[in-house]
């Protein structure tokens, strides 16, 4: 809720008195100390009960400011945190003030100062959320008052995305530490050897897919999306009896073939509709067989992880130019098949992977097929329309970005958008040939 500050005659705009609690509670102490004093001259009954209720009064006011203490620092979980919190909305709400972001008439004597909340989520991140008033600047303002708020120990976290909450009363913002390199950077192929279904996206990231299922990679040419299907490519293929199916209409990948199988590679329209087909066959065939571990094991909710099955992926580079060669006939069959992998996938181990160009120009994939990937990375700077497209309606901060980085959502780790940065196979050639046949080998156990 937001305060009402007054400003005092040095100008400066403060919590009146009668607002602060210690002020207060001083009085009561006070007169409760005078009236102990006042009852060594004076003895009467009527000063007994006085002095009593003060007592208990001043008794009332500790507990219950005790009481909201400690639910403040359970609420942070630890005492530490609490502290960092505290000082942090503190130097916030100063910086607010200092520069009037929060109202733009700066000659009122009373102003309203808004609720700013600080969560010490390190070291993912730190999320700031400011109440919204009227009359208040825009969220380019708050994001420096925000910036320069944080200093000393805190100094490398900085505003990475900002959004506001659609019922327009908060503003939300994440600060990240920009100072700490997350781009996951590789020397060998056995770094890149994960559990099954996992995948390691850059430092401190990791999702499993069977829990939060597909994902999808949005960026212009030259941004590093290959590189991040690749890097993603290659962890697939390490995970044991995997079976990985490549979409690839640019003819990229192409040189696989000579160690890849061949029915696990389309490039032409007509295979990738063939090969979608055999994967929705299988996706069928599954379904039976969690339904059978279901009664077997009596236990609903079961997943094709839970029973061991090895997970299925289809990888699709550039499906935007892929749908942009196909007639009206074929792009529905397309997308019927993608529909159904995506929703029926989840429960059976088969997940999409899907990298293209743009989710504006790339109008293929509805919001509903889009809404089923669980993580979303749209790399290089975008426009707002374009973030709002990619992340349903949360933005990231505007503005320019680094080639090679960009943003992501993930289910269950994100609660707006956070910087994303490509992995580096390029320094120790990663991405040859020769070592995604490698990752094929081990998938297959004849490492
Ligand atoms: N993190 C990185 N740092 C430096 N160069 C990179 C990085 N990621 C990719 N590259 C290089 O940038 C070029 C474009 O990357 P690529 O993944 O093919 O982009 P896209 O598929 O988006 O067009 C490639 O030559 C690649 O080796
Ligand atoms: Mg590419």
């Amino acid at each position: 809720m937001a305060k009402t500050y007054k400003k005092n005659n040095r100008n400066v705009y403060k919590i009146p008195l009668y607002a602060q609690f210690w002020v207060w509670f001083g009085l009561v102490l006070g007169l409760a100390i005078l009236s102990l004093l006042i009852g060594f001259v004076v003895i009467s009954q009527i000063l007994g009960i006085v002095q009593f209720s003060l007592w208990s009064l001043v008794v009332i006011l500790m507990i219950w400011r005790v009481y909201l203490l400690t639910k403040s620092v359970i609420k942070a979980e630890t005492i530490g945190r609490y502290i960092t919190q505290t000082s942090a909305e503190k130097v916030v709400t100063k910086s607010l003030l200092a520069t009037m972001s929060v109202n733009r008439f700066q000659d009122t004597p009373y102003i309203s100062v808004p609720e700013v909340r600080v969560f010490d989520r390190r070291p993912s991140h730190i999320a700031v959320e400011v109440e919204k008033l009227a009359g208040m600047y825009d969220i380019d303002n708050l994001t420096e008052d925000i910036n320069s708020s944080f200093r000393g120990k805190l100094g490398d976290y900085a505003v990475t995305s900002a959004m506001i909450t659609t019922n327009g009363l908060i503003y939300k913002f994440v600060l990240e530490d920009v100072a700490t390199d997350k781009t996951w950077r590789l020397a060998t192929l056995d770094q890149m050897k994960q559990p099954s279904h996992v995948l390691t996206l850059q430092e401190g990231l990791t999702v499993n897919l069977a829990d939060f299922p597909h994902l999808i990679c949005w960026g212009k040419s030259g941004q590093g999306k290959s590189t991040t299907l690749i890097s993603l490519l290659v962890q697939a293929l390490m995970w044991s009896k995997s079976k990985v199916y490549i979409i690839d209409p640019k003819n990229e990948f192409s040189a696989m073939s000579e160690f890849y199988p061949a029915d696990r590679i389309a490039v032409e329209v007509n295979d990738v509709l063939r090969m979608l087909a055999h994967v929705c066959d299988e996706i069928s065939e599954r379904q039976k067989i969690v339904a059978d571990g279901v009664k077997i094991h009596q236990k609903m909710g079961l997943r094709a992880y839970d029973l061991g099955l090895s997970p299925i992926v289809i990888m699709a580079d550039e499906i935007g130019s892929l749908v942009a060669s196909m007639d009206n006939k074929q792009k529905k069959e397309f997308l019927a098949l993608v529909t159904q992998i995506v929703q029926k996938g989840r429960s059976v181990s088969c997940f999409a992977i899907f990298g293209t160009q743009s989710p504006k120009t790339d109008t293929t994939l509805s919001s509903d097929i889009r809404s089923q990937f669980a993580t979303k990375i749209l790399l290089g700077s975008a426009n707002g329309d374009i973030q709002r497209m990619a992340f349903d309606g949360e933005v990231a901060t505007k503005g320019n970005i680094e080639r090679f980085k960009g943003f992501y959502v993930s289910d269950g780790k994100t609660i707006q958008p956070m910087l994303f940065h490509v992995p580096d196979l390029h320094s120790h050639n990663l991405n040859d040939l020769k070592n995604i046949r490698k990752a094929y080998e081990i998938g297959l156990g004849i490492d």
